[in-house]
């Protein structure tokens, strides 16, 4: 109880965030202050978990919330906002039945129902990104959702052209190479036995590659990888999935998660062609916790890969609903560097913006490439125990070595989503970056655009929307 009473709250109007209807609508966005700049045009993807609440029954953690995926089309005739839930067999089935059916990531109950007894009902609330002509939309569980890409009307489960199937594991965090269009993606397959790391490439047109499966010591609870040009790298933190307790104990993911640090991170190098060479494992000389990456790349033989690194996993951040974030530790951009000959680690570099930063982007051209830019949401109040939420916006450079370039939002609003990068076709040095904005003591939200490489300027121009949102997740930009 005296954590009850002593919880500083550092966020306020965070619990007008998540338990209220989310709005379904398509319109143009009028009342734009600022300069939206001419040469922007394309679409705004953001994923978000947007329904937390049925029949009096309420989820406990952010990810366990119905995806709805949200556009913003900026095209000469303005920006037009559409939003619309993406319509999966969970949220069809509970819509019907007028009650939460099935258990979530974080949230589980008495005779809460599974995938064929094996995996969580899929909500797909965390990623939505462009295939070729389609839009998926992705979690961590299963199967990608399709969408019209304009409507954001659901086609269905998208299953690669019948490659993969409804139990397939297959992570949020796909990765697209700027060379080819292609989707490199991977999923862990959980079993008391043994864990496979499963590792796609597809076209993009979603026709498969290839496919290889890599057993692995530990049942890592895996989340997000990088992309070379011939690689895909995992940092594999001791962030454990106790799938048994899972299956037959009937607890939440959440609860079937175990941090032991005491084992350390390992570095997996996998091919992205599985006849070219080998895979190898070094140990990451660290035992912190990676959920995100920024970005990897190689040059010769010298493979960098560039993380945020947290001294502990930060899901349980993510609960009790609306108190996030109450003891998270903090977290900052770190680049490991390995040699492919040697296979060592030759370098660690962490930076020194601490504020645990959670969402992060590069410009999605320069994926698996040397670049030097990067942004990510952070929060102020990093290391002050109390509900928080994030509140800044940093722009960082390697070249630059940290995060010199800061915007902070006033006190009691909010940024959300990955800051997704838009650039100027016809002028490399030039972008922006969509982040959306959330003011819950006003019930305003909107979506800002910043300079990317002046975001301590300030908003450049607001498109306020005529309605809430809830907290968005991972967005991205797809040019016209
Ligand atoms: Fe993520």
């Amino acid at each position: 109880m005296l954590e009850e009473t002593t919880l500083q709250d550092l966020a306020p109007g965070l619990e007008r965030c998540f338990f209220f209807d989310a709005v379904e609508e398509s319109y143009e966005i009028t009342g734009i202050t600022g300069q939206v700049p001419a040469w922007l045009r394309g679409f705004y993807y953001v994923n978000s978990p947007a329904r937390f609440e049925r029949e009096g029954r309420r989820y406990r953690n952010w990810l366990d919330g119905d995806g709805m995926v949200s556009s913003l089309h900026f095209s000469e005739a303005g920006v037009r906002y559409t939003s619309r839930f993406v319509q999966t067999r969970k949220l069809q089935e509970e819509e019907a039945a007028g009650a939460f059916l099935f258990r979530a990531f974080g949230t589980a109950f008495p005779g809460d129902r599974l995938r064929r007894n094996l995996l969580l009902e899929p909500p797909n609330n965390l990623a939505a990104f462009r295939l070729g002509d389609i839009l998926l939309a992705l979690c961590e569980v299963a199967l990608p959702i399709e969408l019209d890409p304009v409507t954001l009307e659901t086609r269905g489960e998208f299953d690669f052209h019948g490659k993969l199937n409804e139990v397939s594991p297959f992570a949020a965090h796909a990765k697209f190479d700027p060379s080819n269009g292609n989707m490199v993606n991977f999923g862990v397959s959980f079993s008391p036995q043994q864990p496979v790391l499963n590792i796609y490439e597809f076209d993009r047109c979603g026709n498969q590659l290839r496919r290889s499966r890599y057993p692995v010591e530990l049942p890592h609870a895996n989340h997000d990888f990088g992309i070379t040009s011939r690689h895909c790298v995992f940092l594999l933190s001791p962030f454990l999935l106790d799938f048994d307790r899972f299956l037959h104990d009937g607890v939440s993911v959440m609860d079937a998660l175990c941090w032991e640090p005491e084992r350390g991170s390992r570095i997996f190098v996998a091919p992205r062609d599985p006849k070219a060479e080998t895979p190898f494992a070094v140990p990451a000389g660290s035992s912190g916790h990676c959920l995100h990456w920024i970005n990897s790349y190689e040059e010769g033989r010298l493979l960098t890969l560039d993380i945020i690194e947290s001294e502990a996993p930060v899901y349980g951040e993510y609960q009790v609903l609306p108190d996030m974030y109450t003891t998270v530790s903090p977290s900052r951009p770190v680049r490991y560097r390995i040699d492919l000959d040697a296979r060592k680690l030759v370098e660690r570099l962490p930076l020194d913006y601490d504020r645990t930063p959670d969402f992060c982007s590069v410009d999605m051209n320069l994926v698996s490439r040397p670049y030097n830019d990067f942004w990510s949401l952070g929060i102020s109040a990093s290391g002050i125990r109390g509900r928080k939420f994030t509140d800044q916006l940093a722009h960082g450079s390697w070249q630059g070595g940290g995060v010199s370039d800061l915007y902070q939002a006033p006190r009691g609003e909010y940024l959300c989503g990955d800051p997704a990068y838009a650039g100027n076709p016809k002028d490399r040095g030039e972008g922006v970056v969509i982040v959306e904005h959330l003011k819950p003591l006003a019930d305003e939200a909107s979506f800002l655009l910043f300079d990317a490489l002046d975001v301590k300027r300030g908003p450049i121009a607001r498109l306020p929307l005529r309605h809430r949102r809830h907290p968005g997740v991972h967005a991205s930009f797809c040019p016209q």
